[in-house]
């Protein structure tokens, strides 16, 4: 099994390029399956999760060329089949994406339900309670949801939690829904933004993406366009970390300044020095962090995605820092991970209390989710010796080429490809 092999680095210093974000990437290649025309995708990032998503929309029919460049083109005009399976759809539960634009354009889906997974059981309910507001009949059987909908028809939905996927569901079926659906209590993430702007561009009428409020005026069809995919605010918040834990100077480039706001005021309180210059942001650390509290929230929050990232950062803090964990039921896996790696750090509920200690020593450890993954090579960069780092399938899902970029900064870090079976690739 591959395994990534990282020694205890100098202050990490230069510049690094943010790619295209993930979770933008992959609701705007579901939402091309609304599209009768070509899409063609910029900034695309070369990560496992957008080759999953590619082979299901090549499985409903969609035709997709990826080029070199980052650009993605798709073909969803002649889509003939409404069925996402179950082995596609475990290997990435945003798959599960596919079904309002489904039912949007076939008028029925049958999706695999996303299992649970490493950070929490991961439900659909509000999903399928935005699908059914909007006259979608949904049978749950055998592991799969069939949702059929001879017309969709707008309505006012209240999601009780701002959930993302069930927002970009949601919006995703409404853009061709008669008439008006209103998304009360919406996430507000930038992702969620970059959709709307994409679906936008294809002839939909959204208004109200970033707010609460979501408004959406129904449209007939929906042709093809060209968009942009929005920089990984999460891949950036890492590469800001990993100047603060090594106490080093990195200038973080493609980084919209405006979805950072969260990270930039943590590490600002935490004693970083950061400089915010609108599309790109340096971070230095030459004075030592010291300990803060962290309450992961839905955006504008703080966000979930970067808890584990900054777990690593405070546990070498001076002090003692509290983290608490209100999106996800069970995003502590990294806990146990980095306790091996010498941290002092206590779980108590949704909360993880965090007593800085002066070094951490390397040791085995293993990535239990792609940001958990993130946080044990940060926090490989610092400790004593070696760590070795298995189950690193998670951490490609989410981060291009994360070894080279950091290798760039003057990481001591290698990948080790060895011939074993990578273990099953499921979504954690
Ligand atoms: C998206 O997941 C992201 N994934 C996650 O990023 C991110 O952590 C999460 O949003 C929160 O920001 C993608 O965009 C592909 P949710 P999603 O629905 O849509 C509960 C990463 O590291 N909930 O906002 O699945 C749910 O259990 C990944 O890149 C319901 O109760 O997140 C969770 O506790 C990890 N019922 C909370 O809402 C539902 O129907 C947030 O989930 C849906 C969700």
């Amino acid at each position: 099994m591959p395994k990534i092999i990282v020694k205890k680095s100098g202050p990490l210093k230069g510049t690094v390029k943010v790619s295209g974000a993930k979770n933008s990437v992959l609701p705007i290649m579901a939402a091309s399956l609304l599209a009768q025309d070509k899409c063609t995708l910029e900034e695309i990032p070369g990560l496992r999760d957008v080759d999953v998503m590619a082979e299901v929309l090549t499985s409903l029919g969609s035709d997709i060329k990826k080029n070199s460049d980052g650009i993605l083109e798709i073909n969803s005009a002649k889509i003939d089949n409404y069925e996402a399976p179950y082995d596609l759809i475990k290997k990435m539960r945003a798959s599960f994406l596919v079904i309002g634009p489904l039912l949007a354009r076939m008028g029925k889906a049958r999706v695999s339900l996303p299992g649970g997974c490493a950070i929490g059981a991961r439900p659909i309910d509000l999903h399928l309670k935005g699908l059914s507001a909007l006259g979608a009949k949904i049978n749950l059987g055998h592991g799969y949801v069939e949702a059929t909908a001879d017309k969709l028809i707008g309505d006012k939905i209240y999601l009780d939690f701002p959930s993302v996927g069930a927002t970009e569901n949601i919006m995703m079926a409404a853009s061709m829904a008669e008439g008006q659906t209103i998304i009360q209590n919406a996430a507000e993430e930038p992702e969620i933004v970059d959709l709307a702007n994409f679906l936008n561009s294809l002839g939909a009428n959204i208004k109200g993406a970033g707010t609460d409020t979501i408004k959406i005026q129904g449209v007939k069809e929906l042709g093809g366009s060209k968009h942009t995919v929005i920089p990984d605010r999460i891949e950036a918040g890492t590469y800001m970390v990993a100047a603060a834990i090594t106490g080093g100077d990195i200038t973080v480039k493609n980084a919209l300044t405006d979805h950072l706001k969260p990270m930039i005021a943590k590490l600002k309180e935490a004693g970083a020095e950061i400089e915010e210059n609108g599309d790109h942001v340096r971070v230095r650390a030459a004075n030592g962090i010291k300990a803060i509290d962290v309450k992961t929230l839905p955006y504008p929050g703080f966000p979930t995605d970067m808890q584990s990232q900054f777990m690593a950062l405070l546990s070498v803090a001076q002090g003692t820092s509290v983290i608490i964990e209100t999106v996800f039921e069970n995003r502590f896996m990294h806990v146990s991970e980095l306790n091996r790696m010498g941290a002092n750090i206590k779980i108590e509920g949704h909360s993880a209390v965090v007593q800085g200690v002066k070094a951490l020593e390397g040791a085995q450890v293993r990535a239990t989710d792609l940001r958990a993954g993130a946080a044990l090579i940060l926090a490989g960069l610092v400790a004593e010796g070696q760590t070795e780092i298995s189950d690193i399938y998670h951490i490609d899902r989410g981060y291009v080429e994360i070894e080279n970029k950091l290798k760039s900064l003057g990481a001591n870090i290698e990948r080790i490809e060895n011939h074993g079976n990578d273990s099953d690739y499921e979504d954690l």
